[in-house]
């Protein structure tokens, strides 16, 4: 049984955002006082595409609560179904998190010229403060880090299954 059809596609749709935004998000920090208007520009494309990112994994956590998903199979050894299955959770927990803390960091950082998303400003609800974008920003960096270390055992072990595991090839439910 596979993954259903919506959820196969956010799947890929998120992957690829996400990996996106990472790649983006370190290519555009150290922002350069050389060419500023490119730099905002990457910035603006970095808070568009990564709230885009927030809006759909909420709508994924939304339709998976409702969804009908395939168990893992009955004889994938029960360390690899926890492996799995926790690596899942934080995927998720970080999918959401990392978004949030980057629109905390993007208000209160006191030279913001305020967060777009694509052509709608959104309210600012944070008040500036230096200190709290110090905090809040390291949070985010070390955060998205930690997601693209995720991502990587995630997708190692996917294709391990793949390679190895013929029988239980988990690979196939979510294409
Ligand atoms: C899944 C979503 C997101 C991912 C994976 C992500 C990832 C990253 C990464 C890897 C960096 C570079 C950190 C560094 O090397 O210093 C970064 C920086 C940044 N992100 Fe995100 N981000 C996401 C969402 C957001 C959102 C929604 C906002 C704001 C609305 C945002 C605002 C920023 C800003 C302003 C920086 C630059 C901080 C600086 O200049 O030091 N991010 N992000
Ligand atoms: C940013 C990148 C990615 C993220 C955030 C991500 C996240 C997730 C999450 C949260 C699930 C669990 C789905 C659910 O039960 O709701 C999942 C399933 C899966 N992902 Fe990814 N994934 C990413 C990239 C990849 C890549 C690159 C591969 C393969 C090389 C992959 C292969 C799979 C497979 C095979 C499953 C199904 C596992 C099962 O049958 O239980 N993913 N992914």
């Amino acid at each position: 049984m596979k993954y259903p059809l919506p959820l196969r596609i956010i799947h890929w749709l998120s992957a690829l955002i996400i990996i996106a935004l990472i790649v983006l998000g370190a290519y555009m920090t150290p922002f350069s006082m050389d060419n500023v208007e490119h730099s905002e520009s990457l910035y603006f494309w970095h808070k568009s595409f990564g709230i885009l990112a927030f809006i759909v994994v909420i709508l994924r956590l939304l339709y998976r609560s409702k969804a009908n998903l395939p168990a893992l199979p009955e004889d994938m050894p029960s360390h690899e179904k926890l492996a799995a299955k926790l690596v899942h959770k934080a995927l998720y927990v970080l999918m959401v998190l990392v978004p949030v803390l980057g629109y905390i960091q993007s208000c209160v950082y006191p030279y913001s010229s305020g967060v777009h998303f694509f052509g709608m400003l959104l309210p600012e609800i944070f008040f500036d403060s230096q200190k709290i974008f110090d905090v809040v920003n390291i949070i985010h960096k070390t955060l998205a880090y930690s997601l693209l270390a995720l991502v990587i055992i995630h997708a190692l072990g996917a294709i391990k299954h793949r390679l190895f595991d013929k029988e239980n090839d988990v690979f196939k439910r979510i294409l």
